[in-house]
């Protein structure tokens, strides 16, 4: 199919496994808001919670997906047009299931340290799906984020992200699950200092001090997440982080419920050859998932080529070599997050 003729209405069902889950269901949402005629196939084990989401967003039903199968537990002739994996599935069978069917996968839980097993399998068959790697930080939306703001430099030194968690933003059963894996196998987050990849094992690398929009000082903590490696990719810069806090309920705003902040300071040249350290920040009303939901909805769009062009053809993608940066800014303010210098 060319951009030309691919439709929401004419393309088969995304086939999204997790998609009732905390992020899962933001996700849908959010490509239901994009696509309204998107046929969409929420895989999950419990069809209770599955099927009331399916009928609320429409044009969506519930299907039982079973991991320990490499047919997915799914019917023989059961058709989609992408397998969208949010949560971790450690035998990759749903990869798999993807490259034989020639579907775009994306997966969306893996650390940096943990996309080797996804590579391995994408080198064996580099010609049969369009695999994009989306564990990025906030679904990809903070990275794309950064290099929407990054344009204004005519090179690019350094990149801090900071992200401030309220402490009930915790995500679901499966969300927790792989924070208990980060804590139990590989604790280091990586870092890019002065053009040296790092995995910080001490305090004083991991962490990081910085202010938030309200000028509140927090203590971060570096993560090991894709970002690191794929903003030092696109970008250029020798210098990349991304850093946590975590704000106590006492800590918000009076009245204020859950909400997420990201900080995005960006120092460089400017086409003047003056240097500059500027700061952007993100400010959602709704939990991190929010964004990460927003994001995979972006993904999948640009993925079937319901927008920003054809079909992704088949390869090794990162949200930053697949979205157009201006584009997603622009959606994330439409959806109400609230997107300006800090
Ligand atoms: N890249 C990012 O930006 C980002 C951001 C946030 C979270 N995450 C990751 O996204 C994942 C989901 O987080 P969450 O907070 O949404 O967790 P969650 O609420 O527990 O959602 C997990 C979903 O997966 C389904 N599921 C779990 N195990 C399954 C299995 N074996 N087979 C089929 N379906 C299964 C669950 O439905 P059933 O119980 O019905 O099976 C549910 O819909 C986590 O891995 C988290 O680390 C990534």
């Amino acid at each position: 199919m060319t951009a030309s003729n691919v439709t929401a209405s004419n393309v088969k069902p995304v086939l999204i496994i997790g998609g009732s889950g905390v992020v899962g269901r933001r996700a849908v949402k959010a490509l239901r808001d994009l696509h309204p005629e998107l046929p969409v196939r929420i895989g999950a084990r419990d069809m209770t919670k599955a099927a009331a989401l399916a009928k609320d967003i429409g044009h969506a039903e519930a299907v039982r997906v079973d991991l320990e199968r490499d047919d997915l537990g799914l019917a023989p002739d059961a058709a989609f047009s992408a397998v969208v994996v949010l949560l971790k599935d450690d035998s990759l069978r749903s990869m798999k299931y993807a490259q034989d069917h020639r579907l775009p996968y994306v997966s969306f839980s893996d650390f940096a340290f943990d996309i080797g097993p996804a590579v391995g399998r994408y080198i064996q068959r580099p010609k049969d799906s369009a695999v994009l790697l989306l564990g990025n930080f906030l679904g990809g939306t903070a990275a794309l984020s950064a290099l929407h703001f990054a344009r204004e430099f005519k090179k690019v030194h350094a990149i801090y992200l900071s992200g401030i968690f309220d402490e009930e933003d915790v995500g679901g059963p499966a969300a927790s699950g792989d924070m208990v894996r980060l804590q139990k196998s590989v604790p280091s987050p990586l870092i890019l200092e002065d053009g040296k990849f790092i995995w910080a094992s001490s305090e004083e690398d991991a962490t990081r001090t910085f202010q938030g929009v309200d000028g509140t000082s927090w203590k971060g903590h570096a993560y090991p997440l894709l970002d690191v490696a794929t903003l030092a990719a696109s970008t250029g810069a020798s210098t990349v982080r991304l850093d946590m806090a975590v704000r106590s309920a006492s800590q918000r705003a009076p009245g204020k419920g859950p909400g997420h902040e990201l900080i995005i300071e960006i120092e460089g040249e400017l086409p003047d050859g003056t240097t500059a350290r500027v700061r952007h920040a993100l400010v959602d009303g709704d939990v991190h998932s929010g964004l990460s939901g927003r994001g995979v909805a972006l993904a999948v769009e640009r993925l079937l080529g319901l927008r920003g062009g054809a079909p992704v053809a088949p390869g090794l993608y990162s949200p930053e070599g697949l979205l157009d940066p201006a584009y997603v800014v622009e959606r994330l303010r439409h959806w109400g997050t609230v997107v300006g210098r800090a």
